[in-house]
């Protein structure tokens, strides 16, 4: 097959993806899920560093990022803590500031996210040369385990909603383990308004708008075995203020 003009192979050692793993009350799955990314990242030799962004959690989550920066280095773990639960959306922002890759990853600590899948999501950027890289539940091989109905059908119903209000041509608009060109999540991330869960929802839309690039892999994403979901009544809420403004806006 012939190669497309825009896939220019980049060095195999020249990119660096920059890992966001926002955390909120996760000191179980931590260890784990930094190890996953060290095994996989280590198989395929790419560059990397794991970016912790920790919100005062109580249950010591920040101690335990701590012990992992003592065992895989202070050049692979990065801990940026913020004093307190400010949030899904800013903690990613927070995270790009200090990010040194020219990739950005963002996915969540709760093992929901498998990062075996990063390694095709690096494939497929390369492939296409995309500006932006979705795991999605909803093509493909993709799907939800674990979750009762309720959260199925909010989940199915947001991205039903997005789809037909705004038509983002994308098939989960709502996942939030994405790749992203930094440059390119830099100027999406500023003309984004919302802070909370909303935010992913709204990060896609405003990809199409602006014309980037968009590439999809089908993920499963697992329910979480340990701890709970941040996501309550508030957060529903909101998701659904912030689909209307955007419905309003765009
Ligand atoms: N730093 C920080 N601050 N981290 C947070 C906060 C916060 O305020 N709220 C949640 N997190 C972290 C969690 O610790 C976890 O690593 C990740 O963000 C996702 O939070 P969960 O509470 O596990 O989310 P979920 O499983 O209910 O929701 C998932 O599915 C949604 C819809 O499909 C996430 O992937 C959402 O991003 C997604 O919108
Ligand atoms: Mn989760």
């Amino acid at each position: 097959m012939a190669s497309r003009k825009t896939s220019q192979r980049s060095q195999p050692d020249g990119d660096k993806y920059s890992v966001l793993l926002p955390t909120y009350n996760e000191r179980e799955n931590l260890p784990l899920i930094v190890w996953l990314l060290v095994k996989y990242f280590g198989e395929s030799g790419y560059k990397y560093e794991i970016i912790v962004i920790d919100d005062g959690s109580p249950d010591g989550t920040l101690e335990v990022a701590e012990q992992l920066q003592q065992i895989y280095g202070e050049d692979k773990i990065l801990l940026r803590p913020r004093a307190k639960k400010l949030g899904l959306g800013t903690a990613y922002i927070h995270g790009i500031k200090h990010a040194t890759g020219n990739f950005i990853i963002i996915m969540d600590a709760d093992l929901s996210h498998h990062p075996k899948f990063i390694p095709e999501f690096i494939e497929k950027q390369k492939e296409g040369n995309y500006d932006l890289v979705s795991g999605t539940r909803y093509r493909g091989n993709g799907g939800v385990y674990g979750w009762d109905l309720r959260r199925k059908i909010i989940s199915r119903g947001a991205n039903f909603v997005t789809q037909v209000l705004l038509r983002p041509g994308a098939s989960d608009l709502t996942g939030s383990f994405r790749l992203y060109k930094k440059e390119v999540l830099e100027s999406l991330v500023e003309q984004c308004v919302s802070k909370g869960y909303v935010f992913q929802m709204e990060m896609i839309v405003r990809a199409r708008q602006l014309n980037f690039t968009i590439g999809e892999v089908p993920i499963s994403f697992v329910d979480r075995v340990y701890g709970e979901s941040k996501l309550g009544g508030n957060e529903i809420v909101s998701f659904l203020k912030g689909l209307l403004t955007l419905f309003a806006t765009t």
